[in-house]
């Protein structure tokens, strides 16, 4: 997609050469807020801030496809009232922010276990999802309940569904097969996949679709990003050699 020709972008980064698909691991939440003295769920509401903030910046720039980890299976295990306030945060960005998406031409996918979450909040996404499915300029992939470990588990599921059924044969079976079953079927790899609050782990996220991934970490706390430290990761990127294993 083309980026938006009013948008005020700083010297040294080439608008001609985007990446395509970008993801965030949005972390740090807890850490701003306990660094104020408040409760963890305050850190949660100022990071929703900057969801909206990356989002408007990355439909600016034209950019493709951009991923965010929102919950992850493992943060079920978190105590149950932060898990409730996150799940209504959630709930509160989709229903507020749907026009704005609509507007600016965004469809917003759900990626995870949808069927886990609780009925209103499902609701909502699959109501979300609906509104947009026409959009075309960006995709905003939110993943909710999201595990890569349980993503490709059930790639293989369905593909030795496929098998059982005749479908398909094994022989068959190729990269393009396991892609084409994960949440992100028909979309392209991330190029660049971004995580804040200086943790250097994927943490079980896009792990199939990282293979060639370039990857940026800031010891910046999410709520603390901000567009021009986004800007700034983009024009590293583009000073990287991305050789995808060839000379
Ligand atoms: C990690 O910080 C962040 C999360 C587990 C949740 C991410 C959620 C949001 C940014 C807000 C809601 C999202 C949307 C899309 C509206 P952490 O709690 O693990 O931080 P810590 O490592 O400092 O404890």
């Amino acid at each position: 997609m083309k980026s938006d020709p009013k948008i005020q972008v700083p010297d040294g980064l080439d608008l001609n050469a985007i990446p395509t698909h970008v993801a965030f691991i949005m972390d740090g939440n807890g850490r701003w807020a306990k660094k104020r003295l408040m409760n963890r769920v305050k850190g949660h509401e100022q990071g929703a801030q900057t969801v909206k903030e990356v989002v408007t910046a990355c439909r600016e720039l034209g950019i493709d496809v951009l991923t965010l980890y929102a919950f992850s299976t493992e943060n079920w295990a978190r105590p149950k009232e932060e898990v409730k306030a996150l799940m209504y945060l959630l709930k509160r960005f989709l229903r507020n922010e749907t026009e704005e998406l609509r507007e600016k031409d965004i469809r917003l996918n759900i990626m995870g276990q949808i069927e886990r979450l609780p009925d209103d909040v499902r609701k909502e996404a699959e109501q979300a999802m609906a509104a947009t499915e026409k959009n075309s300029a960006m995709i905003l992939n939110l993943a909710i309940s999201y595990g890569a470990r349980e993503e490709i588990t059930r790639a293989v599921q369905q593909i030795a569904a496929k098998i059982r059924s005749g479908a398909l044969d094994d022989k068959d079976i190729t990269d393009k097969t396991i892609s084409d079953h994960l949440y992100t079927a028909g979309m392209p790899d991330p190029d660049l996949i971004i995580r804040t609050s200086a943790e250097f782990r994927l943490s079980n996220f896009l792990m199939w679709q990282a293979a060639y991934s370039e990857l940026a970490f800031t010891p910046t706390l999410w709520p603390d990003f901000t567009r021009q430290e986004f800007y700034q990761i983009l024009i590293d990127y583009q000073q990287r050699d991305r050789r995808f294993g060839k000379v």
